[in-house]
């Protein structure tokens, strides 16, 4: 996996790619203790399990996390046609360094890193709340138009937040259809 070093705010922040299921003790606590500073503010869905979203990126200031997003890749259906992305999912920022350009550094390394990974998938695809929607409009996504649904454990559900989609490979365009997110959300 490629590590980074990028310098945004005062100080540089080393962004490493890391497999979920090779977390150190010391990641794990890292990342419990960030993850408990975040309210996402999404819907009680049924979200995909820890285990499922393999590929984390870290951002690190010195021995402190400071953000984190986690990617993923699934085979969705866009009208009658699987299309296989990489899920963006768990974007955060600690609070005390949030606007400072965390978010975009880690989101970018994330887009890179699943380009990279999953080089069979054009597209990178993620649920957002209306007000981040600026946020990744700044880093090259879209909205998805039209009713989006995935699965949960009760049957097919219609996603109630923005869901967004953005180009990994060159000239990639979103196709046209309606899109199912084929399990459960990320
Ligand atoms: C959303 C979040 C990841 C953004 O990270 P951040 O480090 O605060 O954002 P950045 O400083 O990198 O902002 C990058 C750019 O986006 C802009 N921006 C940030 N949040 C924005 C928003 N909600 N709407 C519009 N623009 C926004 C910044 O002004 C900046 O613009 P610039 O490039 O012109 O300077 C962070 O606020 C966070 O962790 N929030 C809580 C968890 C969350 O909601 N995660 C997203 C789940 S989808």
């Amino acid at each position: 996996m490629t590590d980074s070093a990028t310098t945004v705010g005062p100080m540089p922040m080393r962004i490493e790619a890391r497999q979920w299921a090779e977390f150190s003790p010391r990641e794990l606590e890292a990342y419990a203790e960030l993850r408990a500073t975040i309210d996402f503010g999404v819907p009680p869905y049924t979200w995909t399990e820890a285990a499922a979203r393999p590929v984390r990126l870290l951002g690190w200031h010195g021995d402190r996390l400071v953000a984190h997003a986690g990617i993923l890749v699934r085979e969705v259906r866009v009208g009658d046609v699987p299309v296989p992305v990489v899920g963006l999912c768990t974007v955060m920022v600690r609070p005390d360094r949030q606007g400072t350009g965390l978010g975009a550094a880690i989101v970018r390394a994330s887009f890179a890193e699943g380009a990279r990974q999953w080089p069979e998938a054009g597209h990178a695809v993620f649920v957002c709340l209306e007000s981040r929607v600026g946020f990744y409009e700044r880093l090259g996504a879209h909205r998805i138009d039209g009713p989006v649904t995935f699965d949960q454990p009760d049957g097919t559900h219609e996603m109630a937040i923005v869901t967004m989609w953005r180009p990994l490979a060159k000239g990639a365009t979103w196709p046209v259809g309606r899109a199912h997110l084929v399990g459960l959300p990320w």
